[in-house]
């Protein structure tokens, strides 16, 4: 832990896989909107700098190591923010992504064993600390981050479908258990985002990132901070009537 709280008195927001993309925004903006943020990712000194960033800007933040595939490093994690934080009102589970591309009978087992993992069992994990830490609290917002993935079909990515759409039928249900105790699960399901990898692909020559854009109805993909933003503000305690919903956040491309 970079912080010596033992308490927190400002509410805590956990962004898992906070080091980079989409979570590092989000961790930044949450803390703009007056969470103390706990940044976590494996790459913990990427997770330092996000810190140092919300430090410098006059907020609240602890960078933790964690990697959702492994049961001890995430208990590891959680057993952290409970004994030096006391508190988690919020959290982005947002660790993820495609491990490869193939079509499906190219596609080894242990690929798709190990996107699930990644990307289905990782939250799962993350999940069931948040739920049990928050039902003790009698409140608490959780965001999923899925992907277009989860409600259409990309040819070669079966695994990464596969994983994402059963993340939704998770927390979905889990919404519905927990809905009772004040806890408000929802899960976004981003399109093409604007992340640095994406500028890295669509500079390459034949990049496939501008057949795409024309699906996208708004003309461009979206930010980062259109991530952040709709996290924020899902996970808002007066958004309180809002829970087991899966929000599109593509311009549109699902719409069609
Ligand atoms: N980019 C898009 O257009 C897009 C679209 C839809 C959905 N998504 C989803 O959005 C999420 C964020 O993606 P991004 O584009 O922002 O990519 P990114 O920059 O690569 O972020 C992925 C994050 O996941 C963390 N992570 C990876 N493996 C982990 C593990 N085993 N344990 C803990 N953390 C782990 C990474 O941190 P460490 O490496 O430091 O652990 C990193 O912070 C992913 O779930 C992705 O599937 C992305």
């Amino acid at each position: 832990m970079t912080s010596k709280d033992s308490v927190a008195s400002d509410p805590v927001a956990l962004v898992v896989g906070g080091s980079s993309g989409m979570g590092r925004v989000t961790a930044l903006r949450l803390a703009q909107d007056g969470f103390h943020v706990v940044v976590a990712a494996r790459r913990f000194a990427l997770c330092e700098e996000v810190v140092a960033e919300i430090h410098s800007s006059g907020g609240r933040a602890t960078a933790l190591t964690i990697d959702i595939t492994e049961d001890e490093s995430v208990a590891t994690c959680f057993s952290q923010i409970e004994h030096q934080l006391g508190r988690l009102d919020a959290a982005f589970n947002n660790s993820g992504r495609t491990l490869g591309f193939s079509v499906t009978t190219e596609t080894p087992l242990t690929r798709l064993q190990e996107t699930l993992e990644l990307n289905l069992l990782g939250t799962f994990r993350c999940l069931q600390h948040e739920l049990r830490l928050m039902r003790a609290q009698g409140r608490g917002a959780i965001v999923n981050n899925a992907s277009i993935a989860a409600t259409r079909g990309f040819a070669g990515l079966q695994d990464y479908c596969a994983a994402k759409s059963a993340l939704i039928g998770l927390s979905k249900s889990a919404a519905l258990e927990y809905a009772p105790f004040g806890i408000r699960i929802n899960v976004i399901t981003p399109g093409l985002i604007a992340t640095e990898r994406y500028e890295t692909i669509r500079a390459q020559p034949n990049s496939p990132i501008e057949a795409r854009l024309k699906d996208i109805p708004v003309g461009h993909a979206g930010s980062m901070e259109d991530i952040a933003a709709t996290v924020s503000w899902l996970l808002r305690p007066d958004v309180s009537f809002l829970t087991g919903a899966v929000i599109p956040i593509d311009g549109g491309e699902c719409a069609k």
